[in-house]
């Protein structure tokens, strides 16, 4: 077993800076697999994925290359989840390699996420390569962009390499640079067996595959393994390593990457994080670092057709199967029926979610507003975690409500930087810092509550901005604030769906914007509705729908007995798909309308 000869690494980046890219060129150069097979042998990868041109989960490839000193070299590359709904997978897939490629667009220079991903590759002791990418482009300016890199991200540039990774300039530079720089793996191949999962893949045909780092120790196949977290036995089926096929081997040494089969039934037997040591000569320690993930963002998803609710169970035990950090248990809802609270790590954790189980469940689904997790202590003294707005104690009770913070960092041309301080005010932000990382830009540090980056920041700060702004977050845990929830009222009956959380001071001016709305969509009725919205018993704000005499029979003058009953039938019919509120009956559609556009 030769470590020497091993390097392990990942590539990190800014979104678009050239990530996927790069990756292609060095599978290229090592004659792995051409760039166009990569595309479809990779494992079972998601359609979804590659359209949104983000990367859930990828599996490392092994390649081989003949570096000028006549050696061999096994380079693996481990792909990372560029989301940070996903820092976790991002930090244990780190944690795997020795080094990094830290790539930056020669045009565009550092961004938010360089920033932040590179930090977390210092954190991990990684050995960071500069790459400074498509030079081909008239606008690259790559010495300056060593200088940003210098400056901001606090490494030595010097020596980047650089690279069009388009047009294949400067892609052997790069793949030296692996050889030269990165360190080969330590370990001790005769202590007990430690190995890190960084990843694990639910296959409908051979299960769950996990992605591992052996670290000490040697693995074979048809051996018995723990999982270190869950204390379950399995017996290794295969093992073997991704060319990105998946090639079995009979065994694998420290500092080696590669898979494991062993009829392991969902991803949640095999978190992200645990360590895998053997049955019969356990490890004392797990290797640093494992977490259990807990969702940070709640919603409910409801069956547009009541029918459809045993397969949308079908449907999240499923995706379950293969995305452990999904949560959700039944809830009933007085207007939307039968449905799940789900949580999530992130929004894009939730999108992703919703728009697989339309396009590989094919579930048309109605989602209720996102909310986050908050915790109440009640006057009593107990603790309450909130995973939707009914979980909240009567308002008299409560003494305090904490809620989640971030700290956001905003990379902004200059130009920009009035509007995006205004929106961090008006978010609730509290101003941490500002400085000027070149004479045109800015980095602007500002916490705010994670309840409003949900709703709209992104999509705000990119218009605000003209889509210049780059933006990282990371959480920063819980802090108290004034906060309450609103309940809106229809016909004097309070709609589960509707209530929210937020900031007392914006109670007013959101219960108006959703109480106006209710009144534009609900349809007349036969007498008055009114529409309320309210804290507790007192109500804030209402508007009164006017009565109406729907009288479907008024164009039918005189006697035409058997069109008045057709038209009545229809009335009837009509009435079948209306929602019943207390006294007040509502279309389905005016409840859609309203959480829709919210
Ligand atoms: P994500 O997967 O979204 O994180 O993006 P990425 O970092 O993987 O970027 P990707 O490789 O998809 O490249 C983004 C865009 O930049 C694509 O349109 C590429 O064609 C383009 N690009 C990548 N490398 C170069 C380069 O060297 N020169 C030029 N001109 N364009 C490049």
């Amino acid at each position: 077993w030769n470590m020497a000869n091993i390097r392990n690494f990942c590539i990190i980046a800014h979104v678009d800076h050239g990530k996927s890219t790069l990756a292609d060129r060095l599978l290229e150069a090592t004659m792995t697999i051409d760039a166009r097979n990569m595309r479809e042998q990779v494992l079972d990868t998601l359609e979804l994925e590659r359209e949104r041109g983000i990367t859930i989960k990828l599996v490392p490839v092994q390649m081989k290359y003949r570096a000028d000193d006549g050696q061999e070299y096994i380079l693996n590359l481990i792909d990372t989840p560029g989301h940070v709904d996903f820092t976790y997978e991002v930090s244990r897939s780190l944690a795997a390699c020795e080094g990094a490629l830290l790539v930056v667009d020669a045009a565009q220079g550092v961004e938010a996420q360089t920033v932040a991903n590179a930090y977390m590759a210092v954190d991990q002791g990684l050995e960071i390569i500069p790459v400074i990418n498509k030079i081909d482009l008239p606008s690259a300016r790559p010495e300056e962009v060593k200088k940003e890199i210098e400056d901001i991200v606090g490494i030595d540039a010097s020596d980047a390499c650089l690279v069009s990774a388009k047009e294949g300039k400067g892609i052997k530079e790069v793949l030296n640079a692996i050889i030269e720089k990165i360190p080969s793996p330590k370990g001790d191949p005769k202590a007990p067996l430690r190995a890190l999962i960084f990843d694990s893949i639910y296959n409908n045909y051979r299960g769950v595959i996990c992605s591992i780092r052996v670290v000490d120790g040697v693995i074979n196949k048809g051996q018995n393994v723990t999982f270190m977290a869950t204390g379950r036995n399995y017996q290794v089926e295969e093992l073997g390593v991704f060319k990105p096929d998946m090639s079995p081997v009979e065994q694998l040494g420290p500092g080696a990457v590669g898979y494991i089969i062993a009829n392991i039934k969902s991803v949640s037997e095999a978190r992200v994080g645990d360590t895998i040591t053997s049955a019969e000569r356990p490890a004392e320690k797990p290797l640093p670092g494992y977490q259990n993930v807990k969702p940070v963002v709640y919603c409910g998803f409801y069956p547009m057709e009541r029918d459809d609710y045993p397969n949308l169970r079908d449907a999240l035990e499923k995706l379950q199967l293969n995305d452990s950090a999904i949560v959700f248990e039944p809830e009933t809802s007085a207007a939307l029926g039968f449905g799940f609270r789900c949580g999530f790590l992130g929004l894009l954790h939730m999108d992703i979610a919703k728009e697989r189980l339309s396009r590989e469940f094919g579930i048309d689904l109605v989602a209720t507003l996102p909310n986050v997790v908050y915790q109440v202590t009640k006057k009593d003294g107990t603790l309450v975690v909130t995973h939707k707005p009914s979980d909240f104690p009567e308002i008299g009770d409560i003494e305090e409500i904490r809620e989640p913070y971030i700290k956001v960092t905003v990379f902004v041309p200059n130009e920009f930087v009035g509007k995006v301080m205004q929106l961090c005010q008006d978010k609730r932000g509290n101003y941490i810092s500002m400085d000027y990382i070149t004479p045109e830009r800015v980095r602007l540090v500002y916490e705010l509550p994670l309840a409003e980056f949900i709703i709209d920041f992104h999509d705000k700060i990119k218009s605000l901005t003209r889509g210049f702004a780059s933006i990282d977050y990371e959480h920063v845990g819980y802090k108290a604030s004034d906060l309450v929830k609103v309940d809106i009222l229809i016909g004097g009956e309070v709609v589960d769906a509707f209530s929210f959380i937020c900031h007392k001071d914006e109670a007013y001016h959101r219960g108006h914007a959703a109480v106006k709305k209710l009144k534009d969509i609900i349809p007349r009725q036969l007498f008055e509705v009114p529409i309320q919205a309210a804290i507790g018993k007192r109500v804030i704000v209402r508007m009164n729908i006017k009565p109406l005499r729907k009288d479907v029979l008024a164009k039918c003058y005189g006697g035409d007995v058997t069109r008045k009953r057709k038209l009545l039938e229809k009335q009837k019919e009509g009435k079948k798909k209306m929602k019943q509120i207390g006294k007040v009956s509502i279309p389905q559609e005016a409840f859609l309308a309203f959480l829709k556009t919210e």
